[in-house]
């Protein structure tokens, strides 16, 4: 196993950072470096140093001046609609019901599943992202090509079958007999196995009867150490038909709490319309927010209150949640999520920003002593950032006098061009895309 050494401009989070004036929150080594040895991460920090800890045959990547950083984590997106990204003119039931739930009947094909988990996977990895947790659709077979995709790429990823009993088409409803035996098959089969971990996933209370909330419930019984995810609050028509077809819930959020679903492993897609009893409740339970700007806007959503999960002392991440929302970039997503909250007085600094693409989100997962940092021992899991990689970027760099400055442009002018390399335990994929299994569409 050779040792493989990193070199550029190494940036690594150790806490939330409070403003842009932290220096404690995170480590920056400008002439620095990250050792490699086969998957795991054994040193890094200023480049004569950890060199000095690397074998002598070790291979050298010099990436400088580009910025070196741990693999970005997406928490919250959808795998059986990277083909119904950009589907026009619709909120929220409407464009499910007109795009997406026509879109989704296609997984039942295990080669069509194939073939764009494939193409999922490599999206992910080509801006940057080494960790997702994604809805699959309702047929075990979109399960398979998901952990098989990232299976083959060494990715640790987090998904499941999504669980849907009504208010969808035929062809997409199981029932609350086979959603309990398909997913304990699938957690059988998939969860922990290398790096894949397994998420329970009830689309949201519109589409599970009472009695597939009950099935959701023993699944999380039994597979304490499962993720859940589902959605919550996210459009006002939504709200109104959910707490309809659950009455005895004092409001959405009961209607989760109700059947046992809320815990520090649940996350909660959306949360835009929550008051503060149910924002208390996500507190209580340790249930993560997830915010989605680029959706939230794309739907007509309304907009995410951060503040107000910070007042309350609520746990919340950041996703993309492709394809309501309109980019796999994490870059593009954190432009979208400082916006949304400018427009209500909010202030999100660029070290927030890349602390909540790291180590922010990896601390939503509980994997924070696996991704999202660059300490010794965790995995090889890196991103590795060309801030001027288009020519406006380039030009706007000149005028850059500090670390945060570049955070900041390249939170709003970076796509996936400034994704220099990226690697996955150890490897580098740049490149590395795979051939189609099959034709799409
Ligand atoms: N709520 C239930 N399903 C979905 C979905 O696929 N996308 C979004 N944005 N919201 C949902
Ligand atoms: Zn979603």
């Amino acid at each position: 196993m050779r040792d493989l050494l990193i070199r550029g401009r190494v940036l690594t989070f150790v806490n939330e950072p409070s403003g842009v004036d932290d220096t404690a929150s995170y480590r920056f080594f400008e002439d620095g470096a990250v050792l490699v040895r086969g998957a795991a991460i054994v040193a890094s920090g200023d480049y004569d140093r950890v060199k000095s800890l690397a074998a002598a045959d070790v291979t050298i990547d010099d990436h400088r001046p580009n910025l070196v950083l741990p693999g970005l984590i997406d928490t919250h997106l959808h795998f059986p609609q990277t083909q119904a990204i950009a589907s026009y003119g619709a909120q929220l039931l409407e464009w499910l019901n007109t795009y997406v739930f026509v879109e989704e009947q296609k997984f039942a094909d295990p080669l069509y599943a194939a073939s764009i988990a494939s193409r999922f996977m490599d999206e992910l990895l080509s801006n940057g992202t080494t960790t997702a947790v994604a809805y699959c659709s309702v047929h075990p077979e979109s399960v398979e090509a998901y952990f098989m995709a990232a299976e083959e790429r060494g990715m640790r990823m987090i998904g499941g079958k999504v669980l849907m009993d009504r208010n969808a088409p035929e062809a997409l409803r199981d029932n609350p007999q086979r959603s309990y035996d398909e997913t304990t098959r699938l957690i059988t089969k998939w969860h922990n196995r290398g790096r894949a971990h397994y998420a329970i996933s009830p689309r949201f209370a519109i589409t599970s009867t009472p009695e597939q909330m009950e099935v959701s419930r023993t699944l999380v019984a039994e597979n304490p150490d499962c993720y859940v995810q589902t959605h919550l609050s996210e459009n006002k028509d939504e709200i109104a038909f959910a707490t309809s077809l659950y009455p005895d819930a004092v409001d959405y959020t009961d209607i989760y709490a109700r059947y046992g679903l809320l815990g520090d492993k649940t996350l909660l897609g959306h949360c835009i319309y929550l008051d503060d009893r149910e924002i208390s409740v996500l507190a209580e339970t340790g249930a993560v927010g997830v915010f989605c700007p680029t959706s939230n806007l794309f739907l007509g959503s309304g907009l995410f209150d951060r503040d107000r999960f910070d007042r309350i002392g609520a746990r919340w991440s950041v996703a993309t949640d492709v394809g309501a929302g309109t980019s796999f970039s994490m870059l593009e997503t954190m432009d979208e999520a400082y916006k949304v909250l400018q427009l209500q007085g909010q202030r999100l600094s660029p070290l927030n920003s890349f602390y909540r693409m790291t180590l922010g989100n990896a601390r939503a997962l509980g994997l924070d002593d696996r991704i999202g940092s660059l300490h010794a021992g965790a995995d090889a899991d890196i991103v590795v950032l060309d801030s001027c990689a288009k020519p406006a970027m380039e030009l706007r760099m000149r005028t850059v006098k500090s670390l945060v400055e570049e955070l900041f442009i390249l939170q709003t002018m970076a796509d996936d061009r400034c994704v220099a390399e990226v690697y996955v335990a150890g490897n580098a994929m740049k490149g590395k895309a795979r051939p189609e299994a099959a034709p799409t569409g």
